[in-house]
This record gives C-alpha cells, sequence and structure tokens, in this order.
C-alpha cells in the first residue's frame, strides 16, 4: 500500500472551559502528550504504543480529567474508565470503575493483550492488574485538592451540570497505514458509584479500523453511549465521507438527536485528521511532519514548526 504521513492526535477533553487559562494550559498539555506520542512512533514504537504513552502523560497530569486529577465520584472516590484499541485486527481491550490504579490506559492495554475479555469492572480489574504486577496507589492518591475543592462546590450547588467534564484520548497511524485509539477518564463529577463511561465502550469512546480510520470522543457520556458516537464516525467515513466531515456531522446529530454535547478527533486510514466539538471548546493537538498542530476554540487552528 502507499505510504502515509504518520500522524499522532490527542484530546485533551471537550466541556465547558470558561477559564481562558485553563483552557492555553489544557493545550499545551495536548502539545507535549502529541509530541511524546509522536516521538515514539517515530523511534521504533507501534501505533498502540504512542497512543498509550500520549494518554499516559494525560493520566499523569492533574490538569486533566483522568488517572491523577480524575473528578469525584458523589462518595469522594475517583473511578476511571479506560479503552484501547488495535486497527489492524480489531483487538480491543478496556476497564471500568477502576481505583487506585495509576495509568488505567495501561490496564486496558493488558486486558487486551492478556485475556480473552474486552472489559474488565471494579475489583476483578483491580485484581487482574496486581496479578500482572502492577502496584495500587493508596487509596485517595488520585484526588487533587482541586478536585476535592470541585466535588464541594457540586454538592453546595446540587446542580446537574458538573463544573469538569472531559477525557483524554489518543489516534495514531504509521507510515504503513497502521491505526490505534486510545482514550482514558475520571468520568463526570458527582457521578453514582458504579458508573461507567462510555470511554470503556468500545464504539462509543474508542474505536480503530485500518480499513477505515480511528476514533477518540470526549463529552457527555451518556449522550456518547447512546448515539456510539465513535462508531457512528467510523460508519459515516465508510460511507464517504471525509475524516473533518464525518466528525462533525455525527456530532451535529448526536447533539440534534439527543439534545447533549460532545467532541472527537478522528483519523482516516488515509492519514486526514478530523476535529469537532459541540462544547464551548476542547483541546487538541496533533503532531505531522515537522508540524505541530492545536487548537482549543471554535474556528481557531493554530500551527508550529517542531
Ligand atoms: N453475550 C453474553 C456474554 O458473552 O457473556
Ligand atoms: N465521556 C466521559 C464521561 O462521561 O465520563
Amino acid at each position: 500500500m502507499a505510504s502515509v504521513e504518520p500522524v499522532v492526535f490527542v484530546h485533551g477533553g471537550a466541556g465547558t472551559i470558561s477559564s481562558d487559562a485553563k483552557a492555553r494550559q489544557l493545550v499545551e498539555g495536548a502539545k507535549r502528550a502529541a509530541r511524546a506520542g509522536y516521538k515514539t512512533l517515530t523511534s521504533g514504537g507501534s501505533v498502540v504504543d504512542a497512543v498509550q504513552i500520549a494518554v499516559e502523560l494525560m493520566e499523569n497530569d492533574p490538569i486533566f480529567n483522568a488517572g491523577l486529577g480524575s473528578v469525584l465520584n458523589v462518595e469522594g472516590e475517583v473511578e476511571m474508565d479506560a479503552s484501547i484499541m488495535v486497527g489492524a485486527d480489531l483487538s480491543a481491550g478496556a476497564v471500568t470503575v477502576v481505583k487506585d490504579i495509576k495509568n488505567p490506559i495501561a490496564l486496558a492495554r493488558l486486558v487486551m493483550e492478556k485475556t480473552s475479555h474486552v472489559l474488565l469492572a471494579g475489583d476483578g480489574a483491580k485484581k487482574f492488574a496486581l496479578s500482572h504486577g502492577m502496584v495500587p496507589l493508596e487509596p485517595g492518591a488520585l484526588a487533587t485538592d482541586a478536585t476535592r475543592e470541585a466535588l464541594d462546590k457540586w454538592r453546595a450547588k446540587q446542580s446537574e451540570v458538573p463544573a469538569v467534564l472531559g477525557t483524554v484520548g489518543a489516534v495514531a497511524i504509521d507510515s504503513e497505514g497502521r491505526l490505534a485509539a486510545a482514550t482514558s477518564t475520571g468520568g463526570r463529577e458527582g457521578k453514582l458509584a458504579g458508573r461507567s463511561s462510555d470511554t470503556c465502550m468500545i464504539g462509543s469512546g474508542t474505536y480503530a479500523d485500518d480499513k477505515i480510520g480511528a476514533v477518540s470522543t470526549t463529552g457527555h457520556g451518556e449522550t456518547i453511549a447512546k448515539f456510539c458516537l465513535a462508531h457512528a464516525i467510523i460508519k459515516a467515513m465508510e460511507n464517504g465521507e471525509g475524516a473533518d466531515r464525518a466528525t462533525n456531522s455525527c456530532i451535529e446529530k448526536m447533539t440534534e438527536r439527543l439534545n447533549n454535547t460532545a467532541g472527537a478527533i478522528t483519523l482516516s486510514c488515509k492519514g486526514e485528521v478530523g476535529v469537532g466539538f459541540s462544547t464551548n471548546r476542547m483541546s487538541w493537538a496533533y503532531v505531522k511532519g515537522d508540524q505541530l498542530h492545536f487548537g482549543v476554540d471554535r474556528n481557531k487552528k493554530e500551527f508550529e514548526k517542531l
């Protein structure tokens, strides 16, 4: 097959990001993750390594709602979801309601590679992590002062609308046209204990198929799950829409049908990029060739030379 220009594309979550300073921080974090993923890919790593490294970097950065800095559920605990998929053979792995694990995306990859299952949950997922040498953190270690304060505010208002939405994700393509996608989240602030999100659902939060493309989504999880947003975008591409058109048309249809918001990043099997969101902002960044492209505001795309 014709050679494709490699791309590593990440998002740092879609939502109501009202502070410009926070928006800037999220973009800077997304840029770091895109660069790290691209470096992995161009120094001998696979597309799966690239999306995992990019997502882990954001899980380890407390500004993002994944890993350290995940939002708290109604009981004040962190429960995380993640999923990963390989486009060559549709291998997929996911975890849900995982506590005290530093990098849920690494655990999702272990589920993909070391079990015959697609999704492990809660205590079973943790037991599996331990049996593969992962060391659990102290209970509460992934909560931060910022997430504790945010939960207090949410409780005081008892609002249905959480202050923090967002998820992190990455998609990558290599020069052979191999694709992978990965997504990780702390979920929705104030959620019920035990709630699973779109992020652990293959076809909603994550999808990759070398014959078509790869997608990672972010936003209101229940809405994304009902619409199977990632797979809807894949289907739209299969039916002839380009990556950007497919991403934006599906998000638009989802928002029209279900009156809630989301965002997504997409790569087609030819390496075309698509980015869209129906929230006010979504941080994203990708590296292609010697250029780093990025943005957070609607209709504003920037780039710089690496
Ligand atoms: N479809 C039911 C099961 O696989 O457990
Ligand atoms: N999309 C992430 C969540 O709703 O939990």
